[in-house]
């Protein structure tokens, strides 16, 4: 039975085989992106856009880690976010959210898993 909460995003291959993904949205109405990435083996997906001064975390470069490999980090002022929780680990927005995207995963596809989300191509 067809599920039309569900957006696909790429295989779970192309997405272990990738330091993250990129794709272009409509989340709530608004046009932005999202970025998606595997971490310590589970993957993620959140909104991309840092609550800072409101840029995607790879704005500045073509990365959303930092250094370690254990944050995520926007390029624009170098805040750190857990890659689990999208929590802020930055003083002047500490505890704050990345957006989180509900994703699935379906015979080795992943999906959006979103009711307010629709792709854009
Ligand atoms: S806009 Fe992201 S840290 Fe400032």
């Amino acid at each position: 039975m067809a599920n039309d909460k569900l957006k696909p995003i790429c295989t779970l291959r192309e997405l272990h085989e990738s330091r993250f993904l990129v794709r272009r949205i409509s989340y709530k109405k608004q046009p932005i992106s999202a970025i998606i990435f595997a971490f310590e083996g589970n993957a993620y997906a959140y909104v991309n856009h840092c609550m800072h001064m409101h840029r995607p975390l790879n704005c500045e470069q073509d990365a959303i880690f930092d250094e370690t490999g254990l944050y995520l980090r926007c390029s624009m002022h170098g805040f750190i976010f857990d890659p689990k929780t999208g929590e802020c680990q930055s003083p002047v927005c500490f505890g704050q959210r990345l957006q989180a995207l509900r994703l699935e995963e379906i015979d080795g596809t992943l999906y959006f898993a979103e009711k307010h989300l629709a792709l854009i191509d």
